[in-house]
């Protein structure tokens, strides 16, 4: 049961494939709205994965943006009766739950009756361990707090983070509601009553906040990262596609590849601003604009594609592809880390400044574009844009070059955790082999 948005059903999707393509006995039922069956209904799944469906019962996808705290208030309380009423029908009857930690109502479900349930937190354990000890921040006078004054002190004192800027917390740069913060402590509430908890995560990504966790925690945590489409990124061939030929046309590690995320968070203004400075700086790139695709097209010269899809994962591991401009979502960092690729980072939202702030100051493989102390609405310039990205870009930088080699680096460790005997191999493993003995 993933909860309805892109970045929690990809990751949840892509679980479930590695774990019927390492068990093939297993069925699983992949539950979403009917709305959302509408968007991932066409995607191929193996035999062994089936879509079924709840009806409609929050609202769209298209005004959940306007109205979040509606939005999540319908997902607090109305799917669950949906939910169990699709249980009580399913054959054979379903002998584990695993569901992400933002509905805890499918755990309570599980309890009720007695089938056990995994918990998949969809963002980085770091960000668990935060919303686990908010109360130190109460503590600390850190909340709530005046942002513009104190953004930039220190928050170090989270079991297992490092130092942290207070702006770059998520219930600050979302401007979380109470009424969103009273659904959280709901959501961790409802943690320890399942049975396990798994992390989209790599376990050397994030070793001591999970070490910390696990000795936290009496149920165990697996971490099965990076969950990311690999097992498909080669299969195609380049012919026919346009922007794979133009990147083969490319010099190798010149492009730059700029994603932002869905756009909703971003002002026109910003985007103009990006697309001019990225035109100043002459460096080579590719765009993905969804819908501005037109508008930017114009903007920002000729040394780059804009365009308004692209197998990302793919792009991402081009030899042509040497940055990546990034609103800092876990899945995209996830990717480019697979890739080795470094980082410039842009967050705004969510957990996005946490994870700029693990790129950057945890594994440094990144380059801030966009400054902590920044308010939402501030305009980053076409100056600074066109300046960074520019030195960013340039291969003979000694600071880059070190950046590029700890991309690397990293990627040697993304790749060895899913090797044999690696550290996420190794936990899919106990999780099947757990699950299986539980109804043996
Ligand atoms: C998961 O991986 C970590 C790191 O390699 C390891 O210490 C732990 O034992 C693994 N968990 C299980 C249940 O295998």
């Amino acid at each position: 049961m993933p909860y309805p948005g892109r970045g929690h059903i990809n990751p949840m999707m892509n679980l479930c494939k590695l774990l019927t393509s390492q068990k093939p006995d297993i069925l699983i039922t992949f539950v979403v709205t009917e709305e959302w069956l509408g968007f991932i209904g066409s995607e191929v799944t193996p035999d062994n994965i089936r879509l079924a469906t709840i009806p409609n019962v929050i609202p769209s996808e298209l005004v959940r943006a306007a109205d979040m705290d509606g939005f999540i208030d319908a997902i607090m309380t109305k799917m669950e009766a949906p939910f169990e009423r699709l249980m009580d029908r399913l054959e054979p009857p379903p002998c584990l739950i695993v569901a992400d930690t933002f509905l805890p109502w499918a755990v309570r479900a599980g309890n009720r009756r007695s089938i056990p349930a995994a918990s998949f937190w969809p963002m980085p354990a770091s960000l668990f361990s935060v919303f686990q000890h908010f109360d130190l921040l109460a503590q600390n006078g850190h909340y709530p707090v005046e942002l513009l004054e104190r953004g930039n002190e220190r928050v170090d004192y989270i079991p297992g983070v490092s130092s942290t800027r207070l702006a770059d917390l998520p219930h600050f740069m979302n401007r979380i509601s109470p009424r969103i913060l009273h659904h959280i402590h709901e959501d961790f509430s409802w943690v320890p009553k399942a049975q396990s908890l798994l992390f989209p995560s790599i376990y050397e990504l994030e070793s001591q906040v999970i070490d910390v966790l696990r000795s936290k925690f009496s149920l165990p945590i697996y971490t099965v990262g990076p969950l990311i489409p690999y097992g498909k990124s080669n299969d195609h061939p380049s012919a026919g596609i346009d922007y794979i030929r133009w990147l083969d046309s490319q010099p190798c590690s010149s492009v730059l590849y700029i994603s932002m995320g869905s756009f909703l968070s971003f002002s026109g203004a910003q985007m103009d601003e990006i697309a001019v400075g990225l035109r100043m700086s002459g460096v080579r790139f590719i765009w993905v604009a969804r819908g501005e695709t037109d508008r930017l097209k114009d903007a920002c010269g000729d040394m780059g594609l804009v365009v308004p899809w692209c197998e990302q994962l793919r792009v991402l591991c081009h030899s042509s592809v040497g940055g990546f401009l990034t609103h800092c979502g876990w899945n995209s960092v996830r990717e480019a880390v697979f890739a080795g690729v470094p980082f410039l980072t842009f967050p705004l939202l969510m957990d996005q400044g946490m994870v700029s702030n693990m790129i950057v100051e945890d594994w440094k493989v990144g380059w801030r574009l966009r400054k902590v102390e920044d308010r939402m609405d501030h305009l980053v310039t076409r100056e600074e844009i066109a300046g960074l990205a520019q030195k960013f870009m340039d291969l003979e930088d000694d600071e880059g070059r070190e950046m590029r080699r700890r991309a690397k680096e990293l990627k040697q460790i993304c790749h060895g955790a899913i090797d044999e005997g690696g550290s996420s191999q190794t936990n899919i493993s106990a999780f099947l082999r757990d699950i299986s003995q539980s109804y043996a």
